[in-house]
């Protein structure tokens, strides 16, 4: 198990508790949570069945909570009907009609205010629109969009009718959306002309079309939302104008109700291989956990307005932006550009001027944020903040203090949220009037999670600061159901040990003396970029494809921004540049990387070696390659490299 890519940290013994103007405000008393906590306990099941009763309006009630017949196949719910654009929009109506769901800002500036009746309306108008392209239930939709308010109404709009969305962050790239729409075998793609990001236009249209160009025989309709207004090609047999689509079509749409258990969307994200997975994720029981989470961990209530900066292109962006506030009836914020357009201090001002109380964003952001000084947020007035969250990957205890002290004023609690796309909700985070923080550790599972530090026979670590497995021992509701055409893949990934009854996370973490979880990274070889996940496998395979490559193998690397970077090592065929050095070849292949991916795989730093590293059985020695990307010494036994000259190459000395 490694354990190397823990971020360094400054230690942080301090504990905070909630103030008491907080514990006064909150929704959930601690009384009210331990309740919780013991119905889960006694009856795991009925627990969530009577939270899923109180939670969600059922077209059909369920009579059978859980399925485990078929395990790991762990169906919440099965006979029951819903609808989840139902309960996210219509039940709305009665009461919040004019309340505004989505404060959209756009990066050049444009503001709009959305209500639930207009998001409403505006949902009914494109699932119509969806359903005359030919869209029926179970159809998979690509939606590959900027950060803008109509991607959330394509999102629910899909679910409205019964459509499986796989939303493609804008970010990839024409090669990786193509391998999603094939694997999904999508029938239409929403997109956009472009985005702005970063003062640009990201061409999205134009990255959609390289993308068809190269197979994606199953897309017959690309639907393309006019957002820059920016010259793109559009092919008239194949593509369509949002505003054309939606022609002739009324704002009345009735829902189609659907199992529990039929899919609301796949989800692609990086694993140990070299193909991404289409991570499958249910209606009913999702939806239960992110409207509980909403709750529990962010104690939303009727006046908040609640900003999670996560794009819809990642899990975050689907349950905190698209679903759960939505379901709860919050009012939500969409941004659609970069923190530092205009300048550092965009985010503490669309704080300041739409009234944000309850701001969730990733460690990265925060510590690129505090990199500027805090000199910017206190010229905002970030007064009417109230809790801050965090989710992605441990926060510095530096970058926390920094949080709580010059963002929160020390008034805000902070609620460091772990979960994963898999498991679709947050599973252990603070409920924020009760838990007393530690800076750095995401403390305790939420009633009804059964999350466990494990060795490797599956019994349970308790020793304070002794590492292991963190696992899930019972189902959860929003628990993945399978990988999208992959039913092995999903029961080799996430249940290969302890006879396949715990939910295997897949990082490491260990528990403190008050039973609190720190996670401590991966044990798998995925890294973690700026909060999002990355296959090296998946890099490895995407520079071995470039013709000049001949092997490649990629670490991660501790970065002070990133949390980690990209740290590549290549053998090319043919002779090795002197020194080392090709700095032309090197940006080649950044860009390479970037075409078969997206730009958050770019490697940081490239090193040329006459070989990689290996054991006697052919195995690359990663551990070796992390030492050096750190620039640690070495301490690896490297008696048993055929060559041992590539040491200096690989650390760059030669
Ligand atoms: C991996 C999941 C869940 C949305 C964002 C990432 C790491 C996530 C935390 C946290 C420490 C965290 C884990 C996890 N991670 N949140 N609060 N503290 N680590 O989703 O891309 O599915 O990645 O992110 O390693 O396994 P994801």
């Amino acid at each position: 198990m490694s354990q190397d890519n823990i971020q360094s940290t400054l230690h942080e013994n301090r504990h905070f508790p909630p103030s008491a103007e907080f514990v006064r405000t909150a929704s959930l008393s601690s009384e009210q949570l331990n309740e919780l906590y013991a119905q889960a306990e006694q009856d795991n099941p009925g627990f969530w069945a009577t939270q899923a009763r109180k939670e969600i309006d059922w077209q059909t009630p369920f009579t059978t909570t859980l399925d485990s017949s078929n395990a790991p196949f762990y169906r919440w719910f099965p006979d029951g009907k819903l609808n989840v654009s139902y309960n996210c929009l219509d039940r709305q109506l009665e009461h919040n009609a004019d309340k505004t769901a989505i404060i959209f800002e756009g990066e050049p500036g444009d503001i709009e205010h959305i209500s639930y009746q207009e998001l409403h309306a505006r949902v009914c108008r494109f699932s119509n629109a969806l359903k005359a392209q030919g869209i029926t239930q179970g159809d998979r939709v690509i939606i590959y969009m900027p950060m803008i308010a109509e991607a959330v109404v394509a999102m629910q709009a899909c679910a409205r009718i019964g459509a499986i969305h796989s939303v493609v962050f804008g970010g990839f790239s024409a090669s990786s959306l193509k391998d999603r729409i094939e694997d999904t075998q999508a029938k239409l793609v929403i997109t956009a002309d472009g985005g702005h990001r970063g003062g640009k236009i990201i061409e999205l249209k134009a990255t959609t079309d390289t993308a068809l160009n190269q197979g994606c025989d199953s897309v017959k309709t690309v639907i393309v939302f006019k957002r820059t207004g920016h010259d793109i090609n559009m092919q008239p047999e194949r593509d369509i104008w949002w505003s054309d689509a939606e022609k002739g079509h009324n704002s009345d749409c009735e829902p189609v109700w659907v199992d529990a258990t039929h899919p609301l969307f796949l989800l692609y994200t990086s694993g140990s291989t070299g193909k991404p997975k289409g991570i499958q994720h249910s209606s009913g029981g999702y939806l239960l956990n992110a409207i509980t989470t909403m709750r529990w961990v962010f104690d939303i209530q009727d006046s908040d307005v609640f900003w999670c900066t996560a794009d819809v292109g990642w899990i975050t962006g689907h349950t905190y932006v698209a679903y759960g506030p939505l379901a709860t009836g919050a009012t939500i914020v969409i941004y659609e550009g970069v923190p530092t357009v205009p300048n550092g201090g965009r985010f503490w001002d669309i704080c300041t001027r739409l009234g944000v109380t309850i701001f969730y964003t990733a460690p990265t952001a925060i510590r690129a944020l505090m990199k500027m000084g805090d000199d910017i947020p206190n010229s905002y007035d970030l007064s009417k903040l109230r809790l801050l969250g965090t989710v992605g990957e441990p926060i510095n205890p530096e970058a926390w203090m920094w949080y709580y002290n010059v963002i929160g004023q020390r008034r805000c609690p902070i609620v460091d949220t772990w979960w994963q796309t898999e498991t679709g909700a947050h599973m252990i985070a603070p409920v924020p009037a009760v838990t007393t923080t530690k800076p750095g550790s995401c403390t305790r599972a939420l009633p009804g999670i059964d999350a466990a530090v494990v060795n490797q026979e599956g019994e349970e670590i308790t020793h304070a600061d002794e590492g292991g497995y963190l696992v899930i021992r019972q189902p959860w509701p929003s628990m993945i159901q399978t990988v999208w055409g992959d039913n092995q893949r999903y029961k080799d990934t996430y249940w290969p040990y302890f006879d396949g009854k715990y939910y295997l996370a897949g990082d490491s973490a260990r528990r403190d003396e008050d039973g609190f979880f720190w996670i401590m990274g991966r044990i798998d070889d995925v890294l973690n970029v700026s909060g999002h996940r990355l296959g090296t496998m998946e890099i490895e395979s995407a520079l071995v494809a470039h013709p000049r490559v001949a092997e490649a193998a990629v670490v991660g690397q501790p970065h002070d921004v990133k949390g980690e970077a990209v740290f590549a090592y290549v053998v090319l065929r043919g002779d090795r540049p002197t020194g080392g050095i090709d700095d032309e070849l090197t940006q080649e292949l950044r860009a390479w990387v970037g075409e078969q991916i997206g730009a958050i795989a770019k490697p940081d730093d490239i090193r040329y070696a006459d070989n990689l590293p290996k054991t006697r059985s052919g195995k690359i020695m990663r551990r070796l390659l992390r030492t050096i990307a750190k620039g640690e010494e070495i301490t690896q036994d490297t008696s048993t490299l055929e060559n041992e000259s590539i040491l200096p190459q690989l650390q760059g000395k030669a």
